[in-house]
């Protein structure tokens, strides 16, 4: 059987590689402490529960989810971004329900880009913005992080013709995997950059509400000019502790989102209505409790880096995201210290590699385990020779 071109261009999905030698580990009897995959261990708060709980008991609630997400969904995501970061959206016309944010950052590139054309993706970034666009038929570029700039595209760097072909730049802070934050200044020299070579700015934003240290991240959309270049993708997958719910949404320019919505509409039918009446809970509810998750995750955070330091290992100190980005060791590239991690402590985390060519040299460890699990994996790599 010969299947289609473009998937001879895909690599296997990182995690869905990995998953496989952990399953094999764990069949011969390993304790395997996943520190890899950015999926939050904690349960969404108990009104969402509760609300989910109280739809699916409703006999109307189990036909097509609707192609556009229930008026009160796209309602509660302009209530949260009005509430959230002071910006004005259309219900109507400026959010686009997904189902997960990743169904997006797929689809939008189906939607802008035609076959050979260029988009501009962070290296290292997370992975779909690069093979979205390579479904479409389209050319991933990657434009480098560097830690001297703190993780942010050196826009200036970028040859004018280079960012003239591309169709889209694609940005995400707080950032996956380095866990690197972007003022608004920088958002507004983006703006500028994406005016000057018509560019459809595609911010990811879904670690904005996962943040440490009473640090506030912004939304793309505050920044002046934004609504006029920019569609930002957000999820509750890990705001709202609900990653296996697949819900998420674009927000932004009308033509993006009429384009975006478009294509999902060819393709998909819609959410569940009951995830969907209660994510609408989790936006417009109390959110008093994120305060409280987060405060967990950064005594992981802290509990992950103290060994680190301990051990000698470089990493920052992240002020938001799911991840601490660590240097691996002298001798080893980040492949090679990943495997020896899990096949001999036990422990996955995800080497940069699996972000492009410039995570070479780095890890990616995860907050998105228990505190307990965590303790232990650090007990673990204290005890590591490398
Ligand atoms: C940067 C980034 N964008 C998007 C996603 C996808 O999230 P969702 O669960 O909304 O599809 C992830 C998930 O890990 C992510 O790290």
């Amino acid at each position: 059987m010969r299947v289609a071109d473009r998937i001879g261009k895909l690599p296997p999905y990182f995690f869905a590689k990995l998953g496989r030698r952990i399953r094999e580990l764990k069949a011969e009897g390993r304790d395997i402490i996943l520190l890899d995959i950015g999926s939050p261990d904690l349960p969404p708060p108990d009104f969402v529960i509760e609300e989910m709980y109280r739809s699916v008991q409703d006999p109307d609630r189990h036909g097509y989810g609707g192609y556009y997400g229930t008026p009160e969904l796209r309602k509660a995501v302009a209530t949260y971004y009005q509430t959230r970061f002071q910006v004005r959206l259309d219900p109507e016309k400026q959010v686009a329900i997904l189902i997960g944010s990743k169904e997006g950052i797929a689809n939008v590139a189906l939607a802008f880009v035609d076959p050979g054309q260029t988009v501009l993706v962070p290296d290292p970034g997370y992975p779909t913005y690069g093979m979205g666009t390579l479904l479409a038929g389209g050319v991933p570029v990657n434009v480098p992080l560097l830690a001297e700039n703190g993780f942010l595209p050196d826009l200036e760097a970028i040859p004018a013709e280079v960012a003239r072909s591309a169709k889209i730049l694609w940005l995400n802070y707080p950032n996956n995997p380095t866990g690197a934050v972007a003022p608004l200044e920088f958002f507004s020299r983006v703006v500028d950059f994406a005016k000057r070579y018509d560019l459809l700015v595609c911010h990811d934003n879904p670690y904005c509400d996962v943040t440490f240290d009473g640090y506030v991240a912004p939304s793309f959309l505050q920044v002046p000019g934004a609504l006029d270049v920019g569609l930002e993708f957000n999820s509750l997958s890990k705001t709202y502790n609900m990653a296996g719910w697949r819900v998420g949404m674009a927000v932004g320019n009308a033509t993006a989102v009429e384009a975006l919505s478009r294509t999902k509409t060819n393709i998909d039918s819609g959410i569940f209505l009951p995830i969907q009446d209660a994510a609408s809970v989790a936006l417009t509810g109390d959110q008093t409790w994120l305060e409280v998750r987060n405060q967990i995750y950064q005594e992981r955070r802290d509990c992950i880096l103290e060994t680190l330091k301990q051990i000698g290992i470089e990493a920052s100190t992240p002020v938001a995201s799911l991840y601490i980005w660590a240097k691996v060791p002298e001798g080893y590239d980040s492949g090679g210290f990943a495997t020896r991690l899990l096949e001999q402590a036990g422990i996955s985390i995800t080497p940069g590699s699996a972000f492009g060519p410039h995570g070479e040299g780095y890890m990616r460890i995860s907050l998105g385990m228990s505190t307990q699990r965590i303790h232990e994996a650090m007990e673990r790599l204290e005890q590591f020779v490398y």
